[in-house]
């Protein structure tokens, strides 16, 4: 165990959340494993238990459910666990245009993406404060750094997850608490299945692999990072929006995500 201890990473099951636990597991943590697909994570609890002897907390929940986070911290005081680390890595996308997507499942977009993890946040950082030690990785994207047409509410609630991030690791200097937000681009997950990306553009250039992702991460809160973007090719298109005029850059990323 490192002085750390447990980390509770949200979104478990599949892709980067997974690749998350290996690489926390390797390190000597134990771990609150959460996400809806429960037979996932206690395929992957034992396995983590094998290989490095980690303990795991199995919490099956939907995260889109306005009472899971409540839900969350109730169940790991109840196992008296104090959560050290948080990786709020949970998250989906809807592709099509605003106008047209079902609403339901653009709220729940804004409910995982943006308020639970907003609500998971605020419900944890009080027990760090008092312990005065502990790390939050909250899982942006690169659509964090301009507007996203064709999937213009995910693109929107990354904006936010970074932008949050970037301000409370600044307010919780000084007191043992720091804030990373992971940004990576294009990955080989669930996630773009699940969204509906297959042939857009975006997609031709490449995705990177979960566990590449998973170990910037790492790196980069265990260092203290407030801001990570996985893969050098991702850091330079980030930077390059930087200095292009919005409307130009919003226009660049629709021809991406167009099919
Ligand atoms: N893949 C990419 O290209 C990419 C790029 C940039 C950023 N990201 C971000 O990276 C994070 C991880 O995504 P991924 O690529 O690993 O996607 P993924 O393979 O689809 O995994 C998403 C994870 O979130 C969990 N999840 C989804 N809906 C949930 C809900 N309602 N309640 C609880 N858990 C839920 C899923 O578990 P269950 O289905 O079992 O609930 C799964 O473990 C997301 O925040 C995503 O926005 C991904």
């Amino acid at each position: 165990m490192t002085e750390l201890g447990t980390a509770l990473i949200t979104g478990a099951s599949f892709g980067i959340g997974q690749e998350l636990a290996r690489v926390f597991a390797r390190e000597g943590h134990n771990l609150v494993l959460v996400a809806r697909s429960a037979d996932r994570l206690r395929q992957l609890a034992s396995e983590l238990e094998k290989a490095h002897g980690t303990r795991s907390l199995i919490l099956a929940s939907d995260l889109t459910e306005p009472g899971s986070a409540a839900y969350v911290l109730d169940q790991t005081t109840r196992a008296e666990i104090a959560v050290d680390v948080l990786v709020n890595n949970a998250g989906f996308g809807q592709f099509g245009f605003f106008a047209e997507n079902d609403l339901e499942v653009c709220l729940q977009q804004i409910q995982l993406n943006v308020t639970t993890l907003t609500h998971l946040t605020r419900l944890f950082v009080p027990g760090m404060i008092e312990r005065r030690h502990g790390r939050i990785l909250n899982v942006a994207s690169t659509a964090a750094f301009q507007a996203g047409p064709l999937m213009a509410v995910y693109y929107a609630t990354k904006a936010y997850v970074l932008l949050f991030s970037e301000a409370i690791a600044n307010e919780l200097q000084g007191t043992g608490v720091t804030v990373t937000c992971l940004c990576p681009g294009p990955t080989a997950t669930e996630f773009q299945k699940r969204a509906n990306l297959a042939g857009i553009r975006l997609l031709k250039y490449g995705s990177m692999d979960a566990r590449t992702v998973a170990e910037d991460g790492y790196r980069a809160l265990m260092a203290g990072k407030p801001v990570v973007i996985s893969g050098f090719k991702n850091w330079l298109v980030a930077q390059s929006i930087r200095f292009a005029p919005r409307r130009m850059a919003t226009a660049v990323a629709r021809k991406l995500q167009e099919q």
